[in-house]
């Protein structure tokens, strides 16, 4: 029986149920990007009728880019630190756990109250996935992260950022780096060209180099950064790889990996 999901959160919430399409619908095509079967059964028990489910090529092309890199370098770290613990902030239904655990990661999706009831009809808690239902900018949340000095911390921030403003931001990196020194984080940024215009979404910050990241907090290092322009290339239309020469087009989103160095002593 198909759900409507859609009535009780708020309009940024309902931006989840577009990159939950944009995997679903790659195990349509002949050579996916990503084989996602959680995402096809979510989305196939969803009435999305009344919704804006497809973002258009590039958001889409963006998405999958940062599913394939953000799995991909989280999994070189796991292998390291295998029983790592991973902060999903803005998780919505994100379904990166179904690919990436490893039976001894401890895990935390953090969403909006009535996102994580929506979760909740899909995923399931148990003594190593925890959900947390709270705003990423209420910083009381962090307490809810069972951390010992040891432990190594990857923190994901998928389509989230760009939804807030630029104090937002800083008010997130402060609270991120000042409670998880050493973490890694990973997470998607846009161009600031596409701050303030009606795309898909109205988006409220973006950076135009990935190194500007830095200047927003003193303890954020740039690790690795990775420009969708040149993500992806085979499934990008001639006119963005046309395109792609001009750095607005070919940084239109970009993912990062920064590391937090240790607050001082
Ligand atoms: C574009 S969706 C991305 C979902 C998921 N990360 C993915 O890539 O599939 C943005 C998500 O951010 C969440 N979000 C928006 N504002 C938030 C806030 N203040 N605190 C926590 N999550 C928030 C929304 O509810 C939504 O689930």
């Amino acid at each position: 029986m198909q759900t409507n999901n859609k009535q009780d959160i708020l309009p940024i919430s309902e931006t989840l149920f577009i990159p939950l399409a944009a995997r679903a619908s790659e195990i349509k095509r002949d050579n996916p990007i990503i084989i996602d079967d959680k995402s096809v059964e979510i989305i196939s028990s969803i009435d999305t009728s009344n919704m804006v489910i497809d973002g258009g090529e590039i958001s889409t092309l963006g998405i999958l880019s940062r599913t394939k890199v953000i799995d991909e370098e989280v999994n070189c770290i796991l292998e390291k630190f295998p029983e790592s613990i991973i902060i999903n902030l803005g998780a919505g239904l994100d379904t990166r756990i179904c690919r990436l655990d490893n039976g001894i990661l401890n895990w935390y999706d953090l969403d909006l109250p009535e996102v994580i009831s929506i979760r909740r009809r899909f995923f399931t808690e148990n003594d190593r996935i925890h959900f947390i239902s709270k705003s990423v900018l209420d910083k009381s949340w962090v307490n809810e992260i069972d951390i010992k000095e040891s432990s190594n911390i990857i923190i994901i921030a998928e389509g989230l950022l760009m939804y807030f403003t630029e104090k937002e931001v800083t008010l997130i990196l402060d609270i991120l780096s000042n409670r998880f020194p050493e973490a890694h984080m990973f997470f998607d940024v846009l161009h600031s060209f596409f701050i303030n215009k009606k795309i898909s979404s109205t988006f409220l910050w973006g950076i135009d180099h990935a190194i500007d990241i830095e200047k927003l907090n003193d303890k954020a290092k740039l690790i690795q950064s990775w420009s969708t322009g040149n993500l992806l290339k085979e499934r990008q239309s001639l006119f963005f790889r046309l395109f792609n020469f001009l750095s607005f087009t070919r940084n239109r989103s970009q993912i990062l990996h920064l590391k937090f160095e240790k607050n001082d002593a």
